[in-house]
């Protein structure tokens, strides 16, 4: 492959702490655009070679800046992890039009509402429940209408949820509090709404990496489409409660509840979170990427999400 520029938009959170050593190490010259507000999860020697530029993309939009600024850095490919509404993925459009050979952005799989045949294909009809994912199916019509019709060079990668060492999984009461760990490690019951049946569908982080630079080498066959980018298989949230308990050498104590009363028994966040992922119960089919792309993830969901969990404990988040 010949190497590249390549800029990527918000390249210190989740994926970009994996990807833009990726792409180094593939040879590209990498600029990170963030507010450099933060570092990146992990250490990589391969961020020595990574041009750090500062800026708000938030105050560069509200400016109208923002488009130029990054026209500006003269890359062939652009990576937008940060795009959340479609005034902004035009304003980048317009300012990049005829001026990168590829622009990647990054969706989400909550484009999708409740599937109807699992696993759900990219083809199947979007139905999404939440403003969110309305505004990312939005940006991705308008991104794959413009691939069309104006040749601009778009892809669009849709991530489940994502994992890595140094932040809580989405955990098997389908929430973000780390307690359901600790519980699960130290023999304790935890209780999970309805049949405990529903799905959650993970990636790792470094899953997503790979898909996005097998994008990049795979210009023919990603620009004007999009794919979802997942790990092999959901995991119902009863199965996965009880991988995490014989992780710890304990069998999982689970009581399940009517929805209605266990929501009541947690407080409004999680409950809130936990609704927003069971009522879709993702489980996305990543043939298309498999197919197209080469795209081969390294981690089963369980997978990625032992590794985070020992990171984990090893930090004192989850006392085991
Ligand atoms: N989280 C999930 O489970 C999940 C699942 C599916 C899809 N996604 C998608 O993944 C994408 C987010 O990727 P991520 O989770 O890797 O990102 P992230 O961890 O939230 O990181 C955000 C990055 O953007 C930078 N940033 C934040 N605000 C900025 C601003 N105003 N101006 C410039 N840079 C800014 C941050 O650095 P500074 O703070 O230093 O600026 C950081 O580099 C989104 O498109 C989201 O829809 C996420």
């Amino acid at each position: 492959m010949r190497h590249m520029r390549i800029a990527v938009i918000g390249g210190t959170g989740h994926i970009g702490t994996y990807l833009c050593p990726r792409l180094v190490e593939a040879g590209h010259r990498v600029l990170s655009i963030s507010r450099s507000l933060r570092e990146p999860y992990a250490p990589h020697p391969a961020w020595h070679d990574v041009q750090r530029v500062t800026m708000d993309r938030v105050g560069e939009e509200q400016a109208g800046t923002f488009g130029a600024a990054i026209k500006a850095l003269k890359s062939d490919v652009v990576i937008d992890l940060t795009c959340y509404t479609v005034d902004s993925a035009r304003h980048l459009v317009q300012a990049l039009a005829g001026d990168v050979q590829h622009f990647l952005h990054c969706g989400t799989i909550w484009i999708h509402g409740p599937g109807c045949e699992v696993p759900t294909s990219e083809q199947d009809s979007r139905a999404p429940i939440s403003d969110y994912g309305r505004r990312k199916l939005e940006i991705e019509e308008y991104l794959l209408a413009e691939a069309r019709r104006n040749r601009f060079p778009a892809t669009i990668l849709h991530p489940g949820h994502l994992v890595g060492q140094g932040w809580v999984p989405l955990n098997p009461a389908a929430n973000f509090n780390s307690r359901v760990f600790s519980d699960l490690a130290q023999g304790r019951e935890i209780t999970l709404p309805n049949l405990g049946m529903e799905t959650v569908h993970h990636v790792h982080a470094d899953d997503v990496a790979q898909a996005f630079l097998r994008a990049v080498s795979c210009w023919s066959a990603s620009v004007g489409e999009s794919f979802h980018v997942v790990s092999p298989a959901a995991v119902t949230l009863r199965g996965y409660a009880e991988a995490v308990a014989n992780w710890f050498g304990r069998a999982a104590q689970i009581r399940c509840v009517p929805w209605e009363e266990w929501k009541q028994s947690v407080n409004e966040q999680d409950a809130g979170i936990t609704w927003d992922h069971i009522a879709r119960s993702p489980n996305c089919s990543i043939a298309k990427a498999q197919r197209l792309l080469g795209y081969q993830p390294r981690y089963r969901s369980l997978e990625a999400i032992r590794e985070a969990v020992q990171w984990l404990v090893a930090s004192g988040v989850i006392e085991a």
